[in-house]
């Protein structure tokens, strides 16, 4: 039995929703979800409220997933402009810099301001509705203004995350055939500095890039940048003497939002497409009834705007429901161990959302640095990314929260636009390391690897089995690779390549991917990419990935590399064969172990044994399983013996 933490029964009285709230909305809206949908959709401010409320179907062959199909909406004046009667003048943006001392704060009224103001910048730079934007900025709240000037024209914003290589984003720039971009002269992350323009720059020379007019730059650091003219031009010379007014475009409510680019087991990143108004109906719910949010609520979540959880939780729900938003630019260890804390304490934050590898790599410091503050004012924690330890869970709530302060553990992806698998802190008793429970309308099953649906309490493959309205819509331009990615593996239901166990109590434990998708920090790195920037090396034969345990990351990445004939692996082609890595992707797929193959066990067709190579990189050489059908079951012996963890 795992250890249950009974929901405090002081929190429920004054929650959003308790106990019977949840059985009760959450039988409505698995047997009507129409008439549930219709209802959480008068959230919003609609120019025409919807008629048709569901329109899905998950069979492969005829595959389209339509929400609020005929009703019309502006995602940035929902954000926005309905705010300002009550609003105008309460905080939406509070912006911690890298340096403790830099702090600014916009009031709903002032963003409004700034994103008519921006939007107005780039109609006058010709873009316009459907056209994409690609914004490469750092945790700034110019981020946000530029996503939201975005979906006031209609414009589909692409953002990519900062640690991203200039190649990496030249090949985002390629797909999306971008027009503009929007970044910065530098970056600031724990006191160092990122070249951000100058990235744009050199991904700008990759061939595929022609499409991009205009790069619109913010002035970070104020460091020496070069500035081509005519391509290149400041944020706060365009903008000055915008006007302030700037209508709102009437968007569809199937009208595409943003693309936000995701590693999968093969290929390149995709593009995630989301929509209009299914995803900040339930971005906008989730996030109100998760964090069980109030008027007076400060709320923190950590996420970079790159990554799905600065779009759902930092810009797009919390904006969408008047909240107030701290955006952080640094990092947990800068100035020092105690950071995130001394920031709670100085905007007294009281909702605080973060990644497990953060909290195990505070948790390594030792309870001093967090005991050093006071952190009063939190209410509820949540966590988000990868499955949380126990360990981890245990010192969150126990060290940081204090026993007072529920952990909503969030189960999520990309695809999935806002959370599946979460508790809500007043209705659902929590167990360390389980997400829970299914979200309203969300009906997860567990499958067998023959698809076969398992009853009870079980163990396999998690799938969805039908439709939310933050669900991802198509991969942008590539409709058959969605269908393929998701659709495919188990007819008539979603695929979310995570396995997961189910309990007594139906309560779900996410155990991690089941596909060729490795888990590095709450970040997603596909193998396959990591693989093809190792064989780019002209002395690498061949490279085969799979993921490790790590401590601090949850997991690592472990490379088995075949040298060309004639070739001898030293320390220094390691570093060399690292470092392209780097450069090709980013310093997050950097290989943390890289093991020299003679050969790489294959069957006799020629695949990879991936599961042979996680066990070496699991140091579990005992379970390697049937080995029997390997072109050359020698080859074994010597990566075993060789192995780097032991
Ligand atoms: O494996 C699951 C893990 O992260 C994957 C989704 O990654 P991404 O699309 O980058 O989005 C991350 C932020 C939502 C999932 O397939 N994952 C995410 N949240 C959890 C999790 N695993 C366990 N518990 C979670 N709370």
């Amino acid at each position: 039995m795992s250890e249950i933490h009974p929901v405090d029964p002081a929190f429920a009285e004054k929650a959003r929703i308790r106990k019977d709230d949840y059985q009760r909305m959450y039988a409505e809206s698995v047997q009507d979800p129409d008439g549930f949908w219709k209802r959480m959709s008068e959230r919003l401010d609609w120019i025409t409220p919807p008629t048709k409320i569901k329109n899905v179907s998950y069979d492969p062959a005829n595959l389209h997933i339509r929400w609020y199909e005929d009703g019309q909406l502006n995602v940035a004046a929902n954000c926005l402009d309905r705010h300002l009667a009550e609003r105008g003048d309460k905080t939406a943006i509070i912006f911690e810099g890298d340096d403790p001392n830099e702090t600014r704060t916009l009031t709903y009224r002032q963003l409004y301001t700034e994103v008519c103001q921006f939007a107005n910048t780039l109609k006058n730079l010709g873009v316009e509705k459907g056209d994409r934007v690609v914004i490469y900025l750092p945790m700034i709240p110019e981020a946000a203004v530029a996503m939201l000037a975005c979906a006031r024209i209609g414009a589909i914003h692409s953002v990519v995350f900062g640690g991203f290589s200039p190649d990496s984003l030249a090949s985002r720039i390629a797909d999306s055939k971008a027009k503009l971009i929007i970044t910065a002269d530098e970056g600031l992350r724990g006191g160092k500095k990122i070249p951000l323009k100058g990235n744009v720059d050199e991904s700008l020379s990759r061939p595929g890039t022609n499409s991009v007019e205009t790069v619109i730059v913010v002035r970070r650091t104020g460091g020496a940048i070069h500035m081509q003219s005519p391509r290149d031009r400041w944020y706060h010379t365009l903008m000055e003497g915008q006007s302030t007014a700037c209508a709102p475009e009437p968007m569809n409510a199937e009208d595409p939002l943003f693309t936000l680019y995701t590693s999968g087991s093969t290929g390149l990143p995709k593009g995630v497409l989301h929509t209009s108004a299914g995803y900040l109906v339930y971005t906008s719910l989730t996030h109100e009834l998760t964090f069980d949010l109030r008027e007076d609520d400060i709320y923190w979540c950590t996420a970079d705007v790159g990554w799905i959880t600065g779009h759902s939780y930092v810009v797009y729900g919390p904006l969408a429901n008047g909240a107030t938003v701290v955006m952080f630019d640094g990092v947990p260890n800068y100035p020092d161990f105690s950071r995130f804390w001394q920031v709670v304490d100085k905007h007294k934050v009281t909702l605080f959302y973060t990644a497990p590898t953060a909290i195990r790599a505070l948790m390594r410091e030792g309870d001093a640095p967090v005991k050093a503050t006071s952190r009063k004012s939190l209410r509820i924690l949540g966590t988000v990314g990868e499955p949380i330890n126990p360990e981890a869970w245990n010192w969150y709530y126990r060290v940081v929260g204090e026993e007072r302060c529920p952990i909503v553990d969030t189960w999520w992806q990309t695809e999935t636009g806002g959370f599946l698998i979460t508790p809500l802190p007043g209705a659902i008793d929590l167990k360390p390391g389980s997400a829970t429970l299914p979200f309203f309308g969300i009906k997860p099953a567990i499958v067998d690897a023959e698809g076969k649906v398992q009853e009870g309490a079980c163990s396999g493959n998690l799938v969805i089995t039908d439709s939310w309205p933050g669900q991802m819509r198509t991969v942008y331009g590539d409709h058959q690779r969605f269908v393929d990615t998701y659709f495919k593996a188990y007819p008539g239901n979603y695929f979310t390549g995570d396995g997961a166990r189910r309990d007594e109590d139906g309560y779900y434990w996410i155990t991690g991917r089941v596909d060729d998708v490795i888990n590095v920090s709450g970040h997603r790195i596909g193998t396959a990419e990591v693989e093809s920037a190792l064989v780019a090396h002209p002395k690498v034969a061949e490279a085969a990935v799979v993921g490790c345990h790590h401590d601090i990351k949850g997991q690592g990445i472990y490379a088995f590399v075949t040298l060309n004939a004639g070739e001898t692996g030293s320390e220094e082609l390691k570093k060399e064969l690292v470092a392209g890595v780097r450069k090709e992707i980013g310093a997050i797929a950097a290989p943390d172990h890289l093991q020299w193959a003679p050969g790489l066990p294959k069957t006799r067709s020629g695949k990879i044994m991936r599961r042979i190579l996680r066990k070496i990189a699991e140091n579990a050489p005992d379970q390697l399983g049937d080995v029997s059908t390997l072109a050359d079951p020698g080859v074994v012996k010597n990566l075993v013996e060789k192995r780097l963890i032991k």
